[in-house]
């Protein structure tokens, strides 16, 4: 078992990563939610069935009334109609402000969940246990929430850190091979921009059962360069862009697909290969072998390396994009494998250098 600390100023909390840490919900709970006496865990109908009467018996036995609320499982969720289903049940339940939230499921569920606890009473507290390798390691951690709009994805949301993160990794045992292979896309993200040593350590063992062998460890170094990076910059104003690697174009391919074709982790995976050529094209990125490694790492997972996009996606991607201000727009690129900055610069030069550099 693992305790890591998000060291934020006067909202510091901890993730807490093992083996059966759904069995310690309610102790663990209580010890950071004291004065909460209803809990409302959000989940969705595929993770109801799994985890669900675990979590509310450990939550009952730590003496909370526990209700739930479950949305339908996928990306369709994280919408406003859901939201006020939410709030509306939030007070049917009778949630007051020194009640909780418990997120209990993937990203969808985080983001709807913690959205609606954010708002909900001007904010109630909130636990984030995630169930997929791709919240364990990005999603419930450093307070990010969102619903889609039509106009894109995570258009509406708020900063709002959760009191607690508890990270089961048994739970990962049930995922199919193409949802990991979606939290390997942001697991092999952290190696690229913050730890050629982790980076390494990944291109070593390319494989589930591999990375499963030495999962709490690969959890820990995620979540310790994440909570790194937010506590250094909370609301995403300066060097918190650099968890964006890959994103930008990510995001364009993700449209492009309809939110159909690719899943986040997909995207993210040629994003990348596609960042790293707009590193090398804007003389940023050395061309050191690190490209053909991060390939084969991904084709490890069965994650694609390219994704083709019209010009029209790329521009509304980019036009779009939350790192965007104005005209400018700021890149993450790789000074070296392990190391990411966002550069600011014209969208135009982006779009065009994208053009020649990304395509096929
Ligand atoms: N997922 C990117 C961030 O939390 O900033």
């Amino acid at each position: 078992m693992k305790t890591l600390t998000v060291a934020l100023p006067g909202q510091a909390y901890d993730i807490i990563i093992g083996q059966r840490v759904l069995a310690q919900v309610g102790e663990r709970v209580k010890k950071a939610l004291p004065n909460a006496q209803r809990l409302l865990v959000v989940t969705d109908d595929n993770v109801l069935p799994l985890y669900y009467s675990q979590v509310e018996h450990s939550l009952r036995q730590a003496g909370f009334q526990v209700g739930v609320h479950t949305v339908p499982a996928g990306e369709s969720s994280k919408c406003v109609q859901q939201l006020n289903r939410l709030w509306e049940r939030m007070m049917e339940f009778g949630l007051t402000r020194t009640d909780g939230v418990v997120a209990l499921g993937g990203g969808v569920v985080g983001d709807l969940a913690g959205f609606a606890a954010s708002t909900i009473l001007r904010g109630v507290d909130l636990v984030q246990i995630p169930t997929t390798l791709l919240s364990q390691v990005d999603s419930s951690v450093g307070g990010k929430t969102a619903i889609n709009l039509r106009a894109g994805k995570n258009l509406a949301g708020t900063f709002y850190q959760p009191k607690l993160v508890l990270m089961d990794w048994e739970v990962l045992t049930t995922l199919s091979e193409a949802t990991f292979a979606d939290g390997m896309a942001e697991v092999i993200k952290y190696g690229c921009i913050r730890d050629q040593e982790f980076f390494n350590f990944l291109c070593a063992h390319p494989s589930r059962g591999e990375i499963m062998g030495d999962i709490e460890s690969v959890l820990y170094t995620c979540c310790n360069i994440k909570q790194q990076v937010v506590a250094a910059d909370e609301r995403d104003t300066g060097i918190r862009m650099v968890l964006n690697f890959g994103h930008t174009l990510g995001h364009a391919f993700e449209k492009a697909g309809h939110y159909t074709i690719w899943t986040h982790g997909q995207a993210v995976a040629a994003g990348m290969v596609a960042a790293m050529e707009l590193g090398f094209a804007l003389k940023v990125t050395p061309r050191d072998g690190s490209l053909e490694r991060l390939i084969a790492l991904l084709e490890g997972f069965r994650l694609p390396t390219f994704i083709d996009c019209d010009r029209e996606t790329m521009v509304g991607a980019v036009g779009l994009d939350k790192k965007g201000a104005g005209e400018d727009i700021s890149v993450i690129l790789l000074r070296r494998m392990g190391e990411a900055l966002p550069y600011k610069m014209k969208k135009e030069t982006v779009l065009q250098v994208l053009e020649t550099a990304c395509r096929r």
